[in-house]
């Protein structure tokens, strides 16, 4: 009898002991989830190389007079593709992924829905949201958030990531901002039209501009994983903190943190300010089974360079004055792409003769500047990128006629204004901005507007 009470008891207590500790377990378990994904994200984003591959061609191509490479706000290929079928006659039907520039297109301007595995937390449901501005691939006014917060001298990320997402397909999904969270930024999206020209850029010619420039201006390259090269290390080129060397990569990137979409090269959905979305997802993991991503890639690389406005007497003195000052020493006006064959992107990938060989005008070193302008957001939350917290890439000018907010955050709202907060490794030339004649500044001004 006496037994038998204490048995029951003894089960009550096990039950009710169970019952407080269930949530802790439960909680545990869960938070033990997404630091085991952090962990997986931090090792795919770490490059596995620190020497980069110089890039260079045996072949004897690289002996042949460069040639510009086509420019236009058109959807016409460059050539890396073919045109493919009338792009209006195209439909979820008839689309064949990687057939053309047009498929292609295609994919990178499909709204994506639930059925396709959009969020749970994700921005927007196309590339093309942001990607638009003049044709599909441009710049656009839509900014995301990023966030962290110092500890101890040390960034920390949010906790479902330094991007906060800013819709979700479940309100529980929702990631909000925390007090603690006080690092935060907005990122502008920029443009991707001549992207492939680029990522056609060898690591050699990166780290020549930077041997070129003085050593108070120059820039930092940054050593960032090929994601598709299992993680081989090549000078990252794309993205405000240049955090990515390839289009894949950053098509990969964008997939899964702008739209919430997984692919084999990122598997791992976002969390919700690190809970588990799992609840609301009812796509299998990788939800592009890397089609789409290709597709992306292909559709950028194939675009043509963003074209230049009409080039009148005050644009080219304009130039001059530009390139005098010492504003070229970091917007760098002229790079040669490699020769064909090259091979890049941590072998996997050589330049087709489309992108191989051309001179190209984007007016950036590719390189990383502190400016006075940082966001204090590293690439990754980990020792070999706190370098890169207050350093930007020089944002490349090509297109700057088009977009009327300028600088990372798009508070510039004029180049003027933009000119006058660059500081930090700029402040010479800002200084010598200032000092130029009002004739001098509006000269500038209409070079500006050109691009
Ligand atoms: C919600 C808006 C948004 C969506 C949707 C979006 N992007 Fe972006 N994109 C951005 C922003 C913002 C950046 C800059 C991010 C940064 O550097 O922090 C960017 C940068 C890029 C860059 C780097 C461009 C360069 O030359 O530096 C590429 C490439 C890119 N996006 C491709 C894509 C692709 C492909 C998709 C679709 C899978 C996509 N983006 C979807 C906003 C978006
Ligand atoms: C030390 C390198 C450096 C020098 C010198 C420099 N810039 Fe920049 N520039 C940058 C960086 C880095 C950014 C991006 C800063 C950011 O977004 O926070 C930038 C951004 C810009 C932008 C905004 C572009 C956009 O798409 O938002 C303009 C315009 C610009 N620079 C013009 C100039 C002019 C004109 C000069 C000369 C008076 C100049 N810069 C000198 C590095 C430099």
């Amino acid at each position: 009898m006496t037994g038998a009470i204490t048995s029951r008891r003894v089960t009550w207590l096990t039950v009710a002991l169970i019952a407080c500790l269930l949530p802790l377990l439960v909680s545990d378990l869960v938070s033990g989830q997404a630091s085991s994904r952090d962990q997986r994200r931090r090792t795919r984003f770490t490059p596995t190389t620190t020497q980069v591959d110089p890039e260079v061609s045996s072949s004897l191509a690289a002996a042949a007079a460069p040639a510009q490479a086509p420019a236009g706000f058109s959807n016409v290929t460059n050539g890396f593709d073919p045109q493919g079928p009338d792009f209006n006659t195209l439909n979820e039907d008839t689309a064949v992924a990687l057939r053309s520039f047009n498929d292609n297109r295609f994919t990178f301007e499909e709204t994506e829905t639930v059925a396709d595995g959009l969020g749970p937390t994700y921005n927007a449901q196309s590339c093309r949201e942001c990607h638009q501005n003049i044709v599909t691939g441009g710049a656009s006014q839509v900014t995301v958030l990023r966030a962290g917060h110092l500890t101890g001298g040390q960034f920390f990320e949010s906790q479902g990531g330094s991007l906060i997402q800013s819709r979700a397909t479940h309100p529980d999904a929702s990631e909000n901002l925390t007090a603690a969270d006080n690092i935060r930024a907005f990122r502008i999206s920029p443009n991707t039209l001549g992207d492939g020209f680029i990522e056609a850029i060898s690591n050699t010619t990166l780290l020549n501009i930077r041997s070129a420039q003085p050593s108070t201006m120059r820039g930092v390259a940054v050593v960032v994983p090929v994601l598709e090269a299992n993680g081989v290390g090549r000078i990252g080129r794309f993205g405000w903190k240049g955090q990515h060397a390839s289009l894949e990569s950053f098509a990969a990137d964008a997939y899964l943190n702008e739209m919430g979409i997984t692919s084999p090269l990122l598997p791992d959905e976002n969390t919700a300010n690190g809970r588990d979305v799992a609840p609301y997802d009812t796509t299998s993991d990788p939800e592009d089974d890397g089609d789409d991503i290709k597709a992306f890639a292909n559709f950028m690389r194939a675009t043509m360079v963003p074209p230049r406005g009409a080039i009148t007497a005050t644009v080219t003195s304009g130039e001059q004055v530009f390139a005098r000052i010492g504003c070229a020493t970091c917007h760098v006006g002229s790079i040669t792409t490699a020769p064909a064959n090259t091979s890049i992107n941590g072998g996997t990938m050589v330049v087709p003769a489309a992108l191989a060989n051309k001179v190209i005008h984007p007016y950036s070193d590719f390189l990383l500047h502190d400016v006075g302008t940082g966001d204090g957001i590293p690439i990754q939350p980990t020792a070999e990128f706190a370098n890169t917290a207050n350093r930007m890439r020089t944002a490349p000018l090509w297109g700057l006629r088009t977009r009327n907010r300028m600088m990372h955050d798009g508070t510039a709202l004029t180049p003027e204004d933009a000119i006058l907060r660059h500081g930090g490794q700029a402040s010479g030339v800002t200084t010598r901005y200032r000092a130029l004649s009002a004739t001098e500044k509006s000269q500038l001004v209409a070079f500006l507007n050109s691009l």
